[in-house]
């Protein structure tokens, strides 16, 4: 059992602080944003995220889980103090370290016993270095006794529990060895791969691994687009290629392209990073561009279905980034909201969990119950995100009620064939028109 302090309580901060007290630690999770941390002592989560409130519940019950604003007692007796707070995009791209700063100075403040200070945000690299500065420099006159250790975070939200429970690796970086052995420790009951290296070495892992999965979903969509001009079906393509062990057939899933609160700031961050320091990052230049293209080539296909987007009523499905969570940070369908908006297109839209985000986010939209509200008196209906309650709709009663029966299939799952056979136009991703 070690006592561990968790700061920031946000899809990372949470879901870390509570599997670490559910694997037997004495966990304080700190966040200065007061009116999470009171809900969170009632036990009202800041998030949807599956599984999550249960086990909240369960370790708070035990003991074993605090919430707090404070970081005096958060850190009393802790070992480990895991920053794990956000980074969102500065101005130019790179990611905005004020939040790291703060919670580095914040500890400096409240340590008089040795500490490990660990990283999870994912920061830019050479972060770690620059967190023992800032520490440093704010405790100089102090005596200090702490290492700064690097842990990327890789869950991925929707399975977040079970990402962190049973990863696939665990990497870890520091110039103090030491100190790293005794965080792997935290982690050994998971049984999973343990990866010790340098802190930038450890930092790169978090970025070139969210570089390549962003590329490969580029790569499939460029494939796509070709696919709907050539005459093939991207989803067999993928098939095909993915049956190949050297590619497999992970993050082949042609659609209107990755966002998130992780891929884009952390590719964005990336190339700024590598400019910086003198190298050229074409590829993920591109890879951004061919992403951001995918979101205006669905409204270039509605707006010639349509002839022109000016007063139509387009539907939209699913509002979150993915299935099984509310984050719309980067979301496409908000882009593709605000693309169609600017053309004088009117919304109506609906998402299982992301609608009280989207209402303080956009106002001008029609927010409905269920998926055949949205469908009445619409020109074109938008398939967004893939929850798994679009998979079976009502496509005869949908039929009925739009205006204009043109489908954007934005995931590929729905049966172009059936959906044409009922008198729907229907546009899926890389399944070429004539075709299929
Ligand atoms: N969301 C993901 O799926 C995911 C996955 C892997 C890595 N990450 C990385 O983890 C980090 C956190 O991401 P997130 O999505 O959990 O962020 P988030 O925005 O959901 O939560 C951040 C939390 O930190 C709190 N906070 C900010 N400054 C603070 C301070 N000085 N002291 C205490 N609390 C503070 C905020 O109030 C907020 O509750 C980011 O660097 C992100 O890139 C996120």
């Amino acid at each position: 059992m070690s006592n561990i302090c968790v700061i920031g309580t946000g899809y990372v901060g949470l879901v870390t602080g509570t599997c670490f007290a559910d694997l037997g630690n004495q966990v304080f999770c700190l966040d200065i944003d007061d009116e999470r941390v009171s809900n969170l002592r009632q036990g009202i989560l800041p998030i949807y995220e599956p599984g999550l409130e249960q086990l909240v519940a369960q370790n708070v019950r035990a003991g074993r889980l605090i919430f707090t604003r404070d970081y005096a007692e958060a850190l009393k007796d802790a070992e480990f103090a895991f920053i794990a707070v956000g980074t969102p995009s500065g101005v130019d791209g790179e990611a905005d370290l004020q939040y790291v700063r703060a919670a580095a100075e914040a500890i400096t403040d409240c340590i008089d016993h040795p500490l490990v200070v660990i990283n999870k945000s994912t920061v830019p690299v050479g972060t770690g270095d620059w967190v023992a500065e800032v520490i440093q420099k704010r405790g100089s006159g102090k005596k200090l006794d702490f290492a700064v250790v690097s842990n990327p975070e890789f869950l991925r939200e929707g399975s977040a529990i079970n990402d962190f429970m049973s990863p696939d690796r665990v990497v870890l970086g520091s110039l103090d060895r030491d100190a790293a052995s005794r965080v792997a420790q935290l982690y050994l009951s998971l049984r999973c791969p343990i990866l010790i290296t340098d802190l930038r070495t450890a930092e790169m892992i978090k970025y070139a691994s969210n570089a390549f999965l962003a590329t490969r979903i580029s790569f499939i969509n460029e494939i796509a687009n070709m696919c709907e001009e050539l005459g093939a079906d991207v989803r067999e393509v993928a098939v095909g290629m993915g049956l190949d062990k050297r590619i497999g057939t992970a993050f082949l899933d042609a659609g209107l392209g990755w966002g998130g609160s992780c891929f884009p700031k952390d590719v964005k961050a990336l190339a700024h990073m590598a400019v910086l320091h003198g190298t050229q990052p074409q590829l993920l230049h591109a890879v951004m561009e061919i992403n951001r293209n995918q979101r205006r080539r669905a409204v270039m296909r509605l707006r010639r279905a349509l002839g022109s987007l000016n007063e139509k009523v387009i539907g939209i499905l699913g509002l979150s980034f993915k299935p099984t969570t509310d984050d719309i940070r980067d979301a496409p369908a908000l882009e593709i909201i605000h693309l169609l908006q600017n053309e004088g297109a009117h919304i109506r839209a609906y998402d299982p969990q992301a609608m009280e985000g989207t209402a303080r986010l956009i106002t001008r939209i029609h927010l409905c119950e269920n998926p055949y509200e949205v469908a009445e008196g619409v020109d074109a209906l938008v398939l967004a995100t893939e929850w798994n309650e679009f998979k079976s709709l009502d496509f005869v009663r949908i039929r009925e009620l739009m205006r204009t029966p043109v489908i954007l299939d934005g995931r590929n799952l729905w049966e172009p064939e059936r959906l044409r056979a009922l008198g729907f136009t229907y546009f899926g991703i890389g399944r070429a028109v004539n075709h299929k």
